[in-house]
């Protein structure tokens, strides 16, 4: 892979040709601004958390079926990625009033939405990323119908998969803004997901853990974005190994024997066989893909299951 003529430098990364057709790399920067550009200063170590945040967050959304731009890490601040034609809107999901939303309607800050807000704001620096209805979208011609209903829908699954995501990590995800590109007619997520564009709060202390420390000086803004990567970051080595075992057939399940003729006299005809079985997760921190379907067939055959009356299937995540 050979990085070759820097195509564009935005506010937060500068994107590469490489020698691949298609193919981008965005090398993420520390400098960071805030309030349309009025704001500027460095955060130390920015570039690498966000590179790499973003790294860990596409993966886990491509794992459960978001198409996203995202092609692999290549260094601690650059990740190559597709490239594609921008649609230059951008979508902001909000769990929480904060920020602009607070101000504009009038809300406490961190009210709780009733449902997730799906807002979309034009990607202007000229104009200040104004909010669009979707009349001014389609007014200006910057996406179709079917394009915003289909960005609005991937959106609030993101929202939904990375919701508990960050809940399991100590973190409340009150809002996030995605951008959206084409490649071969298709939509695909792009840009990045980083602290920069997210607004994370601590779920016990309700400490601020994003970009707000900078906007507001809150101090501290090194170490946080630093902090969070340590949370997301800290079980990615490892394998998740899902067993499922249930009884053989032909092998006598009292339990689904008593669940059949139970199911029978609420009503339920048309079931001929229940089996109940098990389910085990296991995690392999820090153990290679290759090795750990031997491994865990073997914790089957030798204490999970009982082989002679039970059948097992493993399943593997990375
Ligand atoms: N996969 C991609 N292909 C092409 N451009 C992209 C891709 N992902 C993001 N971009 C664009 O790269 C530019 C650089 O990012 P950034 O520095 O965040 O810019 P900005 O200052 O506009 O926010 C942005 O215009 C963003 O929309
Ligand atoms: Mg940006």
């Amino acid at each position: 892979m050979e990085k070759r003529e820097l195509i564009y430098e935005g506010k937060a990364k500068r994107v590469y040709a490489t020698d691949q057709i298609g193919q981008v790399i965005h090398e993420f920067k520390d400098e960071a601004t805030a309030f349309d550009g009025k704001k500027r200063g460095i955060i130390e170590g920015k570039g690498r958390v966000n590179a790499q945040m973003s790294d860990i967050i596409f993966r886990y959304l491509e794992r459960r079926g978001i198409r996203t731009h995202h092609i692999k890490l290549l260094s601690e601040n650059e990740i190559l990625t597709w490239w594609l034609e921008m649609i230059p809107v951008e979508i902001i999901v909000r769990n929480y009033a904060a920020g602009s939303l607070a101000k504009r309607l009038g809300l406490p800050e961190r009210t709780e939405m009733r449902s997730p807000l799906v807002e979309f704001y034009y990607k202007s620096d000229e104009l200040g990323d104004p909010m669009l209805s979707r009349e001014h979208v389609r007014e200006l011609g910057l996406a179709d119908e079917e394009q915003m209903d289909e960005m609005a829908a991937i959106a609030l699954k993101v929202n939904d998969i990375l919701r508990p995501y960050f809940e399991e990590r100590g973190l409340v995800l009150a809002d996030f803004k995605l951008e959206f590109g084409l490649r071969e007619g298709r939509l695909y997520l792009g840009d990045e997901f980083s602290p920069d564009v997210c607004r994370l709060w601590d779920t016990e202390t309700g400490e601020v853990m994003d970009k707000d420390r900078f906007r507001q000086d809150l101090g501290k803004v090194e170490e946080t974005y630093a902090e969070v990567l340590r949370r997301i970051g800290e079980e990615e080595t490892g394998i998740t190994a899902s067993v499922f075992i249930s009884p053989k057939r032909g092998i006598l399940d009292p339990a689904g024997q008593a669940a059949l003729g139970a199911l029978k006299s609420l009503g339920f005809d048309e079931v001929g066989e229940v089996r109940i079985g098990k389910y085990i997760t296991l995690r392999l921190p820090g153990m290679e893909a290759e090795r750990v379907m031997d491994r865990v067939r073997e914790m089957c055959e030798r204490l999970l299951a009982n082989p002679i009356i039970e059948d097992y299937r493993i399943e593997i995540e990375e």
